[in-house]
């Protein structure tokens, strides 16, 4: 079964009970009824029956097919008035972290404006976002001695260093190393190439993404292995179609790969800027080579891999507790938010589509081994699939590099989405008046 990503599978969730201590929504600041934590809960949060769900949630509940949540009625003006009270505020008293999540969810909710026709109320509320994100905007400077949150989270020892046969949720120390450790950060060999295309072009540009591997043996091995699968040319061509070559080196049984997700930031004169924070790692951890038996559209990974998502909550971070990073249990329960079908479940009839997220990762990482990495297969694939292919398009295999040179790639890579270039103009449109 042969399947591309777009428009197709779910990938992202957005979790449905973020951590519960937040519904206070104090995620900037400690006081609850800061301006800014007022635009949070009028952003995000959204009324699901009786519930109130959304808030600190790591992507808004905002969906390509929204009618009207923040369009019209109640919440559109509880987010223009709130945006206006936050505009207002002659100090703003947020710490540059804040002022960075801040930005990041304000984008966020901007992005998603722009991807539809505006009327005039919708010109209205994406004025005061953009304004708003060049209120909070930093220096360069300041973001460059930003600290990141991941070694809190290692620090913590709330999480194992490395996988457990029980499956126990780990965060590795080394993964951020930035040369010397056992994990190796993968590249796109070409111009212009990315080793995670899909993800930032789902998340719009607006979260850097970088995968990484770690072979048994640690960085040596894993070097070695990345350099065997170098040397073969992933496809052959067959009268003009490109066939994925079944007998690619498979790594050993025990091996890593990462999925680390940051945040970015603009600054006050419009630059981009990758910063520390992490706010999602997703793992898969390999105890066979062999594929999961599939039922077409859903696969069980395990016992074949080990998978795992850690979620930044703003709201631990900010009360200090292990870098807000918290791992999703076995039952954490999700809206796709990147590759679903764009429908708001909160706007149409008995919301189906919640899933738990760690049982989707079946529907795109199922293969045998490294045909299950995704960033090997170039994102043309699907349960079972060996033979991917992908029409007068050679594929290379990644290759080492390191995660400043993967910034810059990614940086020019993402001023090309259409999303980005939406929102510099509004972003350069109000600066001008
Ligand atoms: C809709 C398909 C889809 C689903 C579902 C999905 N992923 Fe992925 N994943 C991808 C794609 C595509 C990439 C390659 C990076 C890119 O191009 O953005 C990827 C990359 C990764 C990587 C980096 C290594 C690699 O395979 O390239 C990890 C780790 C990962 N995913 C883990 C997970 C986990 C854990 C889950 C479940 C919580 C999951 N994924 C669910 C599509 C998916």
């Amino acid at each position: 079964m042969l399947l591309s990503w777009a428009g197709t599978l779910v990938g992202f969730f957005t979790i449905l009970s973020p951590s519960t201590s937040a519904s206070d929504g104090a995620v900037y600041h400690a006081q609850s009824d800061h301006p800014a934590n007022v635009v949070h809960r009028a952003l995000f949060e959204r009324q699901d029956g009786d519930q109130r769900v959304g808030i600190d949630a790591l992507d808004p509940y905002l969906w390509p097919g929204t009618k009207t949540h923040l369009l019209t009625g109640e919440s559109h003006q509880q987010a223009i008035e709130s945006l206006d009270a936050l505009l207002a505020l002659e100090d703003l008293d947020l710490s540059v972290r804040a002022r960075v999540l801040l930005q990041r969810d304000l984008w966020a909710v901007l992005a998603w404006l722009l991807g539809r026709e505006l009327d005039v109320s919708g010109e209205a509320l994406a004025g005061r976002l953009a304004r708003a994100m060049r209120r909070v905007a930093v220096e360069k400077e300041s973001l460059e001695l930003l600290e990141g949150n991941y070694a809190s989270a290692v620090t913590s020892r709330r999480w194992q260093k490395a996988p457990t046969k029980d499956a126990r949720p780990f965060l590795p120390p080394d993964l951020l190393a930035k040369e010397a450790g056992d994990w190796v950060t993968l590249g796109k060999p070409g111009p212009g190439s990315i080793a995670a295309p899909v993800h930032v072009a789902g998340f719009g540009g607006r979260s850097a993404f970088f995968v990484k591997i770690r072979v048994p043996g640690g960085r040596d091995a894993t070097l070695r292995y990345l350099e065997k699968l170098g040397a073969r040319t992933l496809t052959v061509a067959r009268d003009g179609t490109y066939f994925f070559r079944g007998d690619l080196p498979h790594f050993p049984v025990g091996t890593t790969v990462a999925l680390v997700r940051r945040a970015l930031a603009i600054t006050v004169d419009g630059q981009r800027h990758v910063t520390p924070f992490v706010t999602q790692i997703q793992f898969r951890h390999y105890l066979s080579l062999e594929a999961p038996p599939t039922d077409g559209m859903r696969t069980d990974l395990t016992p074949f891999q080990q998978v795992f998502e850690f979620e930044l909550s703003r709201a631990a971070w900010r009360r200090g507790e292990s870098g807000g990073l918290h791992a999703l249990d076995r039952e954490s329960r999700g809206f796709p938010s990147i590759f679903g079908h764009g429908v708001d479940p909160f706007e149409s009839e008995g919301h189906g589509e919640e899933g738990v997220v760690l049982e989707t990762c079946g529907s795109c990482h199922a293969q045998p081994g490294v045909y299950s990495v995704a960033t090997v297969m170039g994102g043309m694939s699907g349960p079972g699939a060996i033979m991917a292919f992908s029409i007068g398009e050679e594929r290379l295999a990644p290759e080492p590099t390191v995660d400043a040179v993967e910034i810059d790639r990614l940086l020019k890579h993402a001023s090309e989405l259409d999303s980005w270039k939406r929102v510099a103009r509004w972003l350069e449109k109000v600066g001008q008046q």
